[in-house]
């Protein structure tokens, strides 16, 4: 599966959700993640990704964003189109460590 990590939040530019051809992506107030029993592996939310925060749950060190995304994905509502980013997103892009700081 493919999963939203870290500097989604405060961004959320949603240019992902676009083009998932199963639509498996679910919103939050300050990010997204996907469903990682929906998702196919398709692969090509991620270089939609101005952000870059989309990744195959096969990279290392991603247990704790596998977590997230599995349990916010049942609990937060299914997003199908793109929306506006968030206002902060341009400053907020590239900020290490974001959800240490903004949820913790
Ligand atoms: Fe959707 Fe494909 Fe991205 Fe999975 S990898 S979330 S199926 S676009
Ligand atoms: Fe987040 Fe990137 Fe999608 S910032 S909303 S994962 S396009």
């Amino acid at each position: 599966t493919y999963i939203v990590t870290d500097n989604c939040i405060r961004c959320k530019y949603t240019d992902c959700v676009e083009v998932c051809p199963v639509d498996c992506f679910y919103e939050g107030e300050n990010f997204l993640v996907i469903h990682p029993d929906e998702c196919i592996d398709c692969g090509v939310c991620e270089p939609e990704c101005p952000a870059e925060a989309i990744k195959p749950d096969t990279e290392p060190g991603l247990d704790h964003w596998l977590k997230i995304n599995t349990e916010f994905a049942q609990i937060w509502p299914n997003i199908t189109s793109k929306r506006d980013p968030l206002p902060e997103a341009k400053e907020m892009d590239g900020v290490p460590g974001k959800f240490e700081k903004y949820f913790s």
